[in-house]
């Protein structure tokens, strides 16, 4: 009765609407989050705040953006983070800015533009024997995510390991990958109901105890070949394990093709842009250079990161000592402050119908605007935002270049909007678990 009164009459956010168990417990938002809802979820309650748990608050205002993921933001990652990875800490969990900013600075070389050159070669050695697979697939249905998996993880394996994981040289894709996927389950469900988790993790059966051992074998996977100077071979471990876990993340390439694939016409707008950059004859790979400036082509990627974000949901904050106005509402210290890039890229008010997928919104002034730039943010903001922004462009360009370059898309029966509905942890999972795809040569001139 206490807790009642103390988080419904007493609590600084009394104000602040929201749903009422939200207000009362912080297990109602756990339960949206392992069940894969939370962005959907936040994103229908949404005006420009709302409380989605006993201390935690999420925005959608444009103000609220530079006051959480600004340069100069006080505020911190939330708790939740060191519940994502088994210790010593990573980059993704450490917390400490001070430590935070140091692990960034270690690790910047691998995100440098030097770095960035070098690796094209790579990428499109891989991107060939993505190729090859589609090629092989020819007039049948093709799991364009679990190739573009395979694909995302042997480019971390080359870039980060000094080896490819030999995904793309195998028929189905290496376990690892459903090893991540297991990770971020285990992970909320550890963290929210640690003796659920025990009870479960001791029951002798063996598909139960091979899910639960996820974690441990995706920590063996990172090997310590590549160690960096100044980090232990365990902290190295845990970096590059975070690094081919962000990296694999291939959903954005995926809804891509989904739409294109809906979309025929932006597929034959891509490959009329890529004949006014063909030099040495059709079977030529373009080069970055040649692509990475494209209006159509970046049209096409922004919008699939701005309806299909890979990070949709929350990033979450918490308030810096003597606490924070935001929205106009005072907010305590030491409370969990989020946004979710779903919900802003989704805004009404910017982008008009927001939830239809069309390039050409980003061929119109309006990409000018502030609000628009303020709103856009699939890879964040700020000191913490995501440093493989260049990479994973440099990949989603290159990739659609080439495939668009080379076959027609569509859809395969099996493939609907039900099977592509997002379902998030952390990460965006689909529903359906796989995108078939159909491929066809393009007639060449
Ligand atoms: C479409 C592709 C990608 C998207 C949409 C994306 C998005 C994001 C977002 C939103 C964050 C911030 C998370 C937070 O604040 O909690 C982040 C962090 C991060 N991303 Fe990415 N990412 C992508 C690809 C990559 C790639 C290819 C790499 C590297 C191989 C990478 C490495 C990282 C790392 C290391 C962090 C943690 C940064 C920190 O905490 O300082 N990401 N990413």
């Amino acid at each position: 009765m206490n807790q009642i009164i103390k988080h419904c009459f007493l609590s600084p956010l009394r104000h602040i609407p929201g749903p009422l168990l939200a207000r009362l417990t912080s297990k109602w938002l756990i339960l949206v989050d392992l069940a894969g809802h939370r962005t959907e979820t936040i994103h229908r309650l949404h005006r420009s705040a709302v409380r989605i748990g006993p201390n935690e608050v999420s925005f959608a205002n444009i103000e609220s953006v530079k006051e959480l993921y600004g340069q100069r933001t006080a505020s911190i990652k939330a708790p939740v983070y060191e519940t994502f990875s088994i210790p010593p800490l990573g980059i993704f969990s450490l917390r400490d800015p001070s430590q935070h900013g140091q692990r960034r600075k270690l690790l910047s070389h691998a995100f440098s533009q030097s770095n960035l050159n070098d690796t094209e070669p790579l990428i499109v050695l891989q991107m060939q024997k993505l190729g090859v697979k589609v090629g092989a697939s020819v007039g049948r249905p093709f799991d364009v995510l679990a190739g573009f998996r395979m694909f995302s993880l042997d480019v971390v394996g080359e870039l980060f390991l000094g080896k490819s994981f030999g995904a793309l040289d195998r028929d189905e894709p290496p376990t690892y990958l459903e090893d991540v996927d297991k990770h971020f389950l285990l992970c909320g469900l550890d963290a929210s109901f640690p003796w659920l988790y025990s009870a479960l993790s001791r029951i002798p059966v063996p598909a139960v105890q091979h899910f639960f051992r996820a974690r441990q074998r995706l920590l063996k996977v990172a090997n310590s070949d590549s160690t960096e100077a100044q980090l232990s071979d365990l902290e190295t471990y845990v970096e590059i394990g975070n690094l081919v876990f962000a990296g694999t993340d291939s959903t954005t390439l995926t809804y891509l093709f989904w739409e294109l694939a809906r979309n025929p016409s932006w597929q034959e707008k891509i490959q009329k842009e890529l004949e006014t950059v063909h030099g040495g004859g059709r079977e030529e790979v373009l080069t970055y250079d040649c692509v990475v400036e494209l209006p159509v082509l970046n049209a096409v990627v922004n919008e699939s990161l701005r309806v299909h974000p890979a990070a949709p949901a929350s990033l979450p904050r918490e308030t810096p000592p003597g606490g924070r106005i935001l929205n106009n509402c005072f907010i305590p210290e030491n409370t969990v402050v989020s946004m979710q890039c779903y919900t802003t890229q989704h805004d009404p008010t910017i982008y008009t119908d927001p939830d239809i997928w069309d390039p050409e919104r980003w061929l119109s002034p309006s990409v000018l605007s502030f609000e628009w730039k303020e709103l856009f943010m699939p890879f964040s903001k700020g000191l913490q935002a995501c440093p493989g922004r260049n990479l994973a462009l440099m990949k989603l360009k290159l990739v659609t270049a080439f495939l668009v370059d080379r076959y027609k898309v569509a859809v395969a029966p099996e493939t609907t909007a039900e099977s592509m509905a997002m379902r998030d942890h952390f990460l965006v999972v689909l529903k359906g678990g796989e995108c078939k795809l159909v491929f066809w040569p393009v007639r060449k001139p």
